[in-house]
């Protein structure tokens, strides 16, 4: 009977803080954090230990920019429940906000290691490790910068960045499954079949009326061999001047690596492309810019007379693909040709084609 009882008022409570908790998240989701923190520290004065409460409190206190407060419950929360991916996640935010980049990395990492699909900590290490533009707005400014008059894209999506090549008077986007929902110009041609396919069926010569591609972005299949492929194909379209951009080199962890296909948080191994290409390719400039999410490679002093690649593919495939992920734990900046994300210096280095 009195066991029975106990049992009863346990629950009665258990349900309150629930329902506390529930009420706070509902306020967060508001946006109503000074109504959601008052609600915490209510259950908190009541119930000190109870790590959902300081969890949810801490990340309050981050969206009311009070770092350090947030920090001291997160922490907290982590002494109580040191396995939650979101507790450690939290912290990595609040860390990044008082700008200690390492131990938002060391915590964003852990995060991710708990729930190794998180892309929202994917988003954070990336930005924390490569800092400075994203992607995006490098591809924007080399576009601005460069003028090309013609230009070819290995996966347009729904064409964001196809669209961002306004000086070219000849544009090719190739993509099997383009998602473009806007009218393309008179100059502008996106073939919807795979790149091997484009290249096997089509003359890219021809498609850019019997000129050179100028400025080239792989952005396909993130798998190496694809991308290998692509590259081989579009340098046979170049000059020694143009330009190749390859996407998704510069991976931020083996998770993201990965070869199966994803919607997001997806390099892939593309980064064996920049192995290889250093290898057996010294004729080449290869530099990897550093800008999040997954590095921008800008390949230089190009070979079109080349069919080394295509000839050796498939021992070039055994090769590569038998080096596992842990070649790049120790100088991975150096063997991936990591340059700084900094505009000066890849304006500089896209002006004037040098080691
Ligand atoms: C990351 S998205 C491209 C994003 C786009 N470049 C941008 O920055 O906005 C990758 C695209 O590659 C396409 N893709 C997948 N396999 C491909 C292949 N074998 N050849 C060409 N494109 C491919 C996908 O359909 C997808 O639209």
């Amino acid at each position: 009977m009195l066991v029975s009882l106990f049992k009863d008022i346990f629950a009665n409570k258990t349900a309150r803080v629930e329902e506390e908790l529930d009420r706070a998240k509902l306020l967060v989701r508001d946006s109503q954090f000074n109504s959601a923190s008052m609600i915490l520290d209510a259950l908190l004065q009541r119930d000190p230990d109870n790590a959902s409460a300081l969890l949810l409190r801490g990340a309050v206190k981050r969206l009311l920019n009070n770092p350090h407060e947030a920090k001291a419950d997160l922490l907290r929360a982590q002494v109580l429940h040191a396995d939650s991916g979101d507790c450690h996640f939290e912290l990595a935010l609040c860390y990044a906000m008082i700008g200690d980049t390492r131990q938002a990395i060391v915590c964003g990492e852990r995060a991710r290691q708990i729930v190794p699909g998180s892309a929202a900590a994917f988003s954070l290490l990336t930005q924390l490790q490569l800092p400075g533009d994203y992607y995006f707005d490098v591809l924007t400014r080399i576009l601005g910068y460069l003028k090309p008059r013609t230009y070819v894209e290995i996966g347009v999506f729904q064409g964001s960045s196809l669209r961002l090549a306004t000086s070219a008077s000849a544009i090719v986007g190739i993509d099997p499954d383009p998602k473009i929902d806007w009218v393309l110009g008179p100059h502008m041609k996106v073939f919807k079949t795979t790149s091997d396919d484009f290249f096997a069926t089509q003359d890219l010569g021809a498609e850019l009326g019997g000129r050179s591609v100028d400025l080239a972005f792989i952005d396909g299949m993130h798998q190496f061999e694809f991308a290998m492929r692509d590259f081989a194909n579009v340098e046979r379209y170049c000059r020694r001047d143009s330009v190749v951009l390859i996407h998704d080199c510069y991976p931020l962890d083996e998770e993201s690596a990965g070869r199966e296909p994803r919607a997001s948080s997806w390099s892939g191994d593309v980064w064996r492309l920049i192995v290889l290409l250093k290898k057996y390719r010294p004729d080449l400039l290869i530099h990897t810019i550093g800008t999040a999410p997954t590095g921008l490679a800008v390949i230089q002093n190009l070979d079109p007379g080349s069919t080394w690649l295509l000839d050796n593919r498939d021992r070039l495939y055994q090769e590569f693909l038998a080096l596992d992920y842990s070649y790049l734990d120790d100088g991975k900046q150096i063997k991936l040709n990591l340059f700084p994300n900094e505009w000066a210096a890849i304006e500089e280095m896209i002006r004037t084609p040098s080691r």
